[in-house]
C-alpha cells in the first residue's frame, strides 16, 4: 500500500506561507446594516461586491452532490481552476506537468503561461491512459479528462493513476453529466491528492456565466481559496448558477434531449458515405472520422454550419457538438448533399 500524500506538502512554499487578502466582506459577513466598508457606490443595482466565498452556491452544490462545503471551490470557469492548480503546485521554470493528448488544450496553454514544463504522454490507440509511461516521469501534476475532449470516451484506467502517481491528479469532468458512468467524486475521500473539476458551462447551459467547480480535500480547497482573486465569481454569475441548480427537472430535460439527439446523430452520420467512423461518446459531442476532414469542414463552413476541425490532433476527424433537433437536422441535410 502506497502511503497517502499530504496535499499541503505538495504546494509551493510561497503559497503555503501566503497571507490572503482580507476583503471588507470577509471582516463583516452579516446581510443587514449601513455598508460603508468597501468603498462601493451606494446607488444602483450591482453596486455591491459579490460574496467572495459564494456561500449560497456552495451550499446548494453541497446538497446536490452530497459533498461537504469545505471540499468545494468555485472558479471563474474551470479555466481559472486550471490556472490556480499550476500557481499553487508548480514552481515556474522548475516543475513539470503531464498531459495526455489528444485532450483539452487549456492544460498546456495554462502550463505555458505559468512557465511549467509540459511532458506529453499520448493516450493509447484506444484513447486510454498509458499508465506505465506516465508513472515513469516524475511530475508535480497531471491533468486527465474523463469523458475526454475531443475523443468523447471515459478513461477506464485512471484509478491506478490515482493510487500510484505521487503528485496532484486533476480529473476534468466537464462532460460527466452526459455519461452514465460514475464520477470520480466518489474517490475523493480515498485520494487526498485528487481534484475533480466540473463546470456549469456544459450540461447546466451556462458557458456565458463562467462558473467552474473543483472538488478536493479540504486542504487543497483552502489553498485555492486563499490564492484566488477575492471576488472571482461575479454576483450575476453566482445567481445564474443558483437559479440553474434550483430547477433540476429542466436540467434533466435538456440532458435527455441532448442524449437522444446524440444517439440519432451517431446513427445518421454512420450511414453517410464520407463518414468512416463515429467514435462512441459519453459527452455532448461526437468525434467523427471522415474521408477528408479539411474539405468537409470547409464545405460546412460555406453552408454556415460550424463544427470543430480536429484533424491536427486526430487524423481526419471533426468534432461535432450535439445541437438542438433543428440544428442537427440542418447539419445532416447539408452532409447528405456532400460530395
Ligand atoms: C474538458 C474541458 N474542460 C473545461 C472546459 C472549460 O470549462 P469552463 O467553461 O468551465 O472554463 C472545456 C471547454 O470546452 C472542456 O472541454
Amino acid at each position: 500500500m502506497i502511503e497517502k500524500l499530504d496535499p499541503e506538502s505538495l504546494a509551493r512554499p510561497n503559497i503555503r506561507a501566503l497571507l490572503p487578502y482580507s476583503s471588507a466582506r470577509d471582516e463583516f459577513t452579516g446581510d443587514e446594516g449601513v455598508f460603508l466598508d468597501a468603498n462601493e457606490n451606494p446607488f444602483g443595482q450591482r453596486n455591491r461586491y459579490p460574496d467572495p466565498h459564494q456561500r449560497l452556491l456552495k451550499k446548494a452544490l453541497s446538497e446536490r452532490k452530497r459533498i461537504p462545503v469545505e471540499n468545494i471551490f468555485i472558479g471563474n470557469g474551470s479555466d481559472e481552476v486550471i490556472d490556480l492548480i499550476y500557481r499553487i503546485f508548480c514552481e515556474p521554470q522548475r516543475d513539470r506537468v503531464i498531459i495526455c493528448p489528444p485532450t483539452y488544450g487549456m492544460y498546456e496553454v495554462s502550463a505555458n503561461i505559468n512557465n511549467v514544463e509540459v511532458v506529453q504522454v499520448p493516450l493509447t490507440e484506444r484513447f486510454d491512459l498509458d499508465i506505465d509511461k506516465i508513472l515513469s516521469y516524475p511530475a508535480q501534476c497531471i491533468f486527465v479528462c474523463s469523458p475526454n475532449n475531443p475523443t468523447g470516451n471515459r478513461l477506464h484506467n485512471a484509478e491506478r493513476l490515482l493510487a500510484e502517481f505521487r503528485g496532484i491528479v486533476t480529473v476534468d469532468e466537464a462532460y460527466i453529466d452526459f455519461s452514465a458512468g460514475n464520477s470520480f467524486l466518489e474517490k475523493l475521500t480515498d485520494y487526498p491528492n485528487l481534484i475533480v473539476m466540473q463546470t456549469f458551462s456544459k450540461a447546466w447551459g451556462l458557458a456565458g456565466a463562467r462558473v467552474g467547480v473543483a472538488y478536493a480535500n479540504a486542504a487543497i480547497i483552502a489553498l485555492m481559496d486563499k490564492t484566488k482573486p477575492p471576488y472571482n465569481v461575479s454576483a450575476p454569475n453566482q445567481a445564474e448558477a443558483l437559479k440553474a441548480l434550483s430547477d433540476p427537472l429542466e436540467f434533466e430535460r435538456q440532458v435527455s434531449v441532448i442524449l437522444d439527439q446524440r444517439a440519432l446523430l451517431e446513427k445518421e452520420l454512420k450511414d453517410l458515405p464520407a463518414v468512416r467512423r463515429v467514435h462512441p461518446s459519453d459527452a455532448n459531442f461526437l468525434l467523427v472520422e471522415v474521408t477528408e476532414a479539411n474539405a468537409m469542414y470547409q464545405y460546412l463552413v460555406d453552408k454556415k454550419v460550424i463544427v470543430r476541425n480536429r484533424s491536427a490532433v486526430v487524423r481526419n476527424c471533426l468534432r461535432i457538438t450535439v445541437g438542438t433537433p433543428e440544428e442537427n437536422r440542418m447539419l445532416l441535410d447539408e452532409l447528405r448533399n456532400y460530395g
